[in-house]
């Protein structure tokens, strides 16, 4: 038996035609979304996914904004930025693309950002509320993870999540938000002695480290859904996950594919936040 595959590709292509249409109605009452994106050096990685955020934004009819600073910027200057842009009307959702260079403090940056328009879910104000279960803009990759659980028909109630990983982008907020949907949730980090020994107890495994196929098949209980959050670039400039898929789908009841998985999603649960920071402000 192989694993069934879990297409983020198809699933956002679905979400994006609604959004499409939000977008439509927004403009049709005079507010045209707006998403500004800032980019501090010229780390391939990043240009690469703003480049994707951006193309992403213009299909489904929301404005981007690009400002592209040298990795030289000042932390005040870049502060100085995002304060004018909490301020701008025609700006509905602000993303500074991590990482940054050293000097540059991220919980500064991410603490200046408007909590309203905060559309990474980044902000402390905006951690605090997702896990109290307030309403709060969802971290774009665990709200798309979640989204592919759920668009795949499997429970989560009850279900043992193991997360590797424990990122502030990432891993910490995904296991919070399968606590929410009442599933027991461990975390696992690269001090866990034994992972496979941890990891085997999974029935949603889900990994975020951010290191190329790590996860094989003895880290897998057969059946179990595998969410591979990875996105490593082998030196053949092919891309791959932090999950060997070829031998893992040998033992995996779902999984996600790289490329082609989770990396849409985290995209169009960006789409997402920026039309509801749109219609929130409309609504005021
Ligand atoms: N760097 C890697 N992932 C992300 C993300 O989701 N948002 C931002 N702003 N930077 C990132």
């Amino acid at each position: 038996m192989t694993a069934q595959i879990i297409s983020g590709t198809e699933l956002a292509k679905t979400i994006r035609t609604g959004l499409a249409d939000e977008a439509a109605k927004l403009k049709a009452n005079g507010i045209e979304p707006g998403l500004a994106v800032i980019l501090v050096g010229d780390d391939p990685a990043s240009r690469s996914y703003v480049k994707g955020k951006q193309k992403a934004c213009a299909e489904i009819g929301i404005h981007s904004f690009l400002y592209t600073y040298p990795a030289t910027i000042s932390e005040e200057e870049l502060l100085a930025k995002i304060r004018g842009l909490n301020a701008d009307p025609a700006v509905h959702g602000i993303l500074v693309q991590l990482p940054l260079p050293d000097h540059i403090r991220e919980w500064s940056v991410i603490e200046t950002i408007a909590p309203e328009k905060d559309v990474d879910g980044f902000h402390p104000i905006n951690v605090g509320k997702m896990v109290i279960g307030q309403p709060a803009f969802l971290p774009c990759t665990p709200h798309g993870v979640l989204m592919m659980v759920k668009s795949a028909g499997i429970d989560i109630v009850g279900k043992h999540v193991v997360v590797v990983g424990r990122s502030n982008i990432v891993g910490k907020p995904v296991g919070q938000l399968f606590l929410r949907e009442h599933a027991t949730v461990t975390y696992a980090h690269s001090k866990t002695p034994d992972l496979p020994a941890v990891t085997r107890q999974a029935d949603i495994l889900i990994v975020a480290v951010g290191k190329a196929r790590i996860i094989g098949p003895e880290h897998v209980k057969p059946g179990a859904v595998v969410i591979d959050v990875g996105v490593n670039r082998l030196e053949s400039g092919k891309l791959c996950g932090d999950v060997d898929f070829d031998t893992v789908k040998e033992v995996a009841g779902f999984m996600t594919p790289v490329p082609g998985g989770v990396g849409p999603m985290t995209i169009t649960m960006l789409l997402h936040n920026t039309i509801e920071a749109a219609r929130q402000l409309a609504a005021k």
